[in-house]
């Protein structure tokens, strides 16, 4: 038996990375998955993947209300209701906060922030449809705590605590628990840029990441985007069922504290 059986849940940023995988445990937990990305050919060939029976691909830029629409129409097409919504997509940009343009500063918004809230606008009436579920949003580490030079992805991040928490208010009522991941750094694209052209990644480069995280990270190394998954699925399967409207860390113990090791 799976943790997820007869589940049906919609995974935005699913063509790679932490949605990826998500995707993946999902699916071998029993749940029917939509995965959405923008990345259109990865996107579809993880679900190729993971097979037409567990899972589909379809366009969604969490930006675009008309991809919300279509996104949930077509899970409903293909497994029948919707009961669970992983808010994963997010962009970073790194910038000193003077010298952000307002262009960058609102595109981090749209995506990080406007997405999350039109994923819980649009799907959460669904899953309240199914008798309810789950939606998990995707925060970060800098959503409860500052980091220099991401300025614009650290005010979303926190937004999208507050979305948490307000929508497990008013959704508790209707059968939906909604949580909050706070991922550490994460060996994916976004914090490994390398990752999509290993062959220009010096072994210098990898050795000084490395050494980066066993200095900084009490666990000593960056995060795999598969204990994420672990953490999502706790939070939307029932193992989790008395847990509503709260950020869960998962950062090897970087924002514990203050290390002398
Ligand atoms: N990797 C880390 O260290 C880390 C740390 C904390 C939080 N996070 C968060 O985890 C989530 C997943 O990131 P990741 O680490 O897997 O990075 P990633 O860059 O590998 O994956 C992000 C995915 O989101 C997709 N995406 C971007 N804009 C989109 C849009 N408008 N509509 C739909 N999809 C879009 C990308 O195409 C990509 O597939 C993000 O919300 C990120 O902010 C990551």
């Amino acid at each position: 038996m799976g943790k997820l059986d007869g589940r049906v849940v919609i995974i935005t940023g699913a063509a790679r990375g932490q949605g990826e995988q998500e995707a993946r445990l999902f699916a071998a937990e029993g749940a029917r998955v939509l995965l959405g990305d923008v990345l259109d050919e990865q996107g579809a060939a993880v679900a190729e993947e993971i097979g037409k029976d567990r899972a589909r691909y379809v366009r969604l830029d969490v930006t675009r209300e008309e991809d919300w629409s279509a996104a949930v129409e077509a899970a409903k097409d293909a497994f029948g209701a919707i009961d669970g919504l992983v808010n994963n997509a997010g962009i970073l940009r790194f910038n000193e906060l003077t010298a952000t343009p307002l262009e960058e500063f609102r595109q981090v918004v749209e995506v990080n922030q406007v997405g999350a809230f039109l994923g819980i606008r649009t799907v959460a009436p669904e899953i309240a449809a199914a008798g309810g579920g789950t939606i998990v949003n995707t925060s970060s580490y800098t959503g409860l705590t500052g980091m220099a030079y991401v300025g614009a992805y650290a005010a979303t991040k926190a937004a999208v605590l507050g979305l948490t928490r307000v929508a497990a208010l008013e959704l508790a009522g209707r059968g939906i628990r909604v949580n909050a991941l706070c991922p550490g750094a994460v060996d994916t694209p976004m914090a490994n840029p390398g990752l999509l052209d290993p062959a220009g990644q010096s072994d210098e480069g990898r050795e000084a990441m490395a050494a980066l995280y066993r200095r900084v990270v009490p666990l000593g190394r960056v995060g795999r985007p598969e204990e994420v998954a672990r953490l999502a699925l706790f939070l939307t399967g029932g193992d989790s069922s008395y847990i509503t409207g709260q950020p869960f860390v998962i950062d090897g113990g970087w924002t514990a504290g203050v290390s002398l090791g």
